[in-house]
């Protein structure tokens, strides 16, 4: 069952689905998304690549001098994305892209937002992967999702609830751990972020020579 649902089909399916709703839904993560996205320094003119960017609330925290390319596989979240740039009178462009193929150069990004991202996406090495593809060396990447925390097992009950988690909003039985280390990034910073320690941040760097 949970190979029919990890899918981009049924991820555009549900993500039509809880656009309307999204934004109220996504309300108490704001505090997360802030800090990471502070942790992520991101400075004048740089180049700022949003993955799953989903309706763009991310976009309201980023700093307003950036040059950013926001990302999403669903149209009816991209329309909101769209809107909400029209309304505010943003400079960032929105694109439909699948996070696991970016149509983008090498080393083309100095910063990466992967916001609640990793644990939705059918293949999120695939994903990181692309990430660390398109981003310069020493570039960085934040990112703010849910995970197993480090050293726990996923319980009966934890496997029960994620049946139906993983089927309408996201998985909750990723480990992070075995998704970074599937690249070359290196964790230069990592927090709890709330939720019970379920929720982290990570800042992931690219080294400037490949190893
Ligand atoms: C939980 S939402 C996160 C949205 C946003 N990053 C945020 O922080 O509010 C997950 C988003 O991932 C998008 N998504 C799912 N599969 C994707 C894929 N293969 N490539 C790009 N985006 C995808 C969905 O359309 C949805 O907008």
């Amino acid at each position: 069952m949970a190979i029919l649902f990890n899918t981009n089909l049924w991820n555009r399916i549900r993500y039509t689905m809880l656009a309307p709703i999204y934004d109220i839904a996504a309300f108490p993560l704001r505090r997360g998304r802030r800090r990471s996205i502070g942790l992520l320094d991101i400075r004048k003119g740089e180049k700022v690549l949003l993955v799953g960017a989903g309706t763009g609330l991310d976009l309201e925290v980023l700093p307003a001098d950036a040059d950013v390319l926001a990302t999403d596989l669903t149209p009816a979240m991209l329309g909101r994305m769209r809107k909400r740039i029209e309304k505010r009178k943003m400079t960032a462009r929105a694109v439909i892209m699948d996070g696991q193929d970016l149509p983008l150069p090498s080393g083309s990004f100095d910063k990466i937002v992967l916001h609640l991202i990793l644990a939705v996406i059918p293949d999120p090495v695939a994903c990181l992967r692309e990430a660390e593809r398109v981003l310069r060396p020493g570039g960085r990447i934040a990112v703010y999702d849910k995970f197993l925390p480090h050293g726990q097992e996923a319980g009966l009950g934890r496997r029960g609830l994620n049946l139906f988690t993983a089927m309408w909003f996201s998985d909750i039985n990723r480990r992070f751990a075995s998704i970074q280390r599937a690249t070359q990034l290196r964790v230069v910073h990592e927090e709890e972020a709330g939720f019970g320690g379920n929720f982290k941040v990570f800042i992931l760097e690219k080294p400037l020579l490949p190893s």
